[in-house]
């Protein structure tokens, strides 16, 4: 079975494409604009990229899509340290409705550093939507304004989510034999 150590399925696909229609059209209903006023949806890579593209074919709205990528200090969450930025953003979001888009929040360090810098860029409007929360893990407290699954402590892959940057393309949310905690 794929991938190598594959354990449970936590989400099937058809779980997974449900709940972004839902978040898609709360969204939607909630960020309807004002004429002129385009929502501008910002992606995380890597894990956030599946995740954002099924996500915007479910909003009915006038939007724009940029990327924004950071990598943490020494090792592969942000818990360890510092965060940097990577790949900025191509564009301004200064008096725009921004919505971040994020593959999973677990520490919260991750995105509160990304909330705090672009907050500095004098968005209108800052929101996120992280398809999965481990609140349990919780350091940074957070607001998130829309979220399509709690999970608990278990290391989850595919849909975007990697385990050393593979497993991303599987079509479902699965655990992986002897990795997490
Ligand atoms: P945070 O700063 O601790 O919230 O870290 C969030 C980042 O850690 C995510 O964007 C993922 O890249 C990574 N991460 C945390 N938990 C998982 C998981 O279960 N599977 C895959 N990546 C994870
Ligand atoms: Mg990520």
């Amino acid at each position: 079975m794929y991938p190598k150590g594959f354990d449970r399925v936590v989400f099937t696909a058809e779980e997974i494409s449900s709940r972004v229609r839902e978040l898609g059209a709360q969204i939607t209903v909630d960020l309807r604009q004002d004429p002129g006023n385009t929502l501008a949806v910002i992606g995380m890579l890597k894990g956030g990229f599946i995740f954002l593209a099924d996500l915007i074919r479910a909003i009915e709205l006038d939007l724009t899509v940029d990327f924004m990528a950071i990598s943490s200090y020494g090792g592969a969450s942000a818990s360890s340290g510092g965060v940097r930025i990577v790949k900025d953003l191509s564009e301004s979001i200064f008096e725009r409705d921004v919505l971040i888009v994020e593959d999973i929040v677990d520490t919260g360090l991750t995105l509160s550093y990304i909330l705090r810098n672009l907050r500095e860029r004098g968005p209108r409007e800052l929101k996120v939507c992280t398809l999965l929360n481990r609140t349990a893990r919780r350091i940074a407290p957070l607001q998130i304004d829309y979220s399509g699954f709690e999970i608990g402590e278990e290391f989850l892959v595919g849909y975007g989510l990697d385990h050393l940057q593979m497993s991303r393309n599987l079509r479902y949310i699965c655990t992986v034999r002897g990795v997490g905690p």
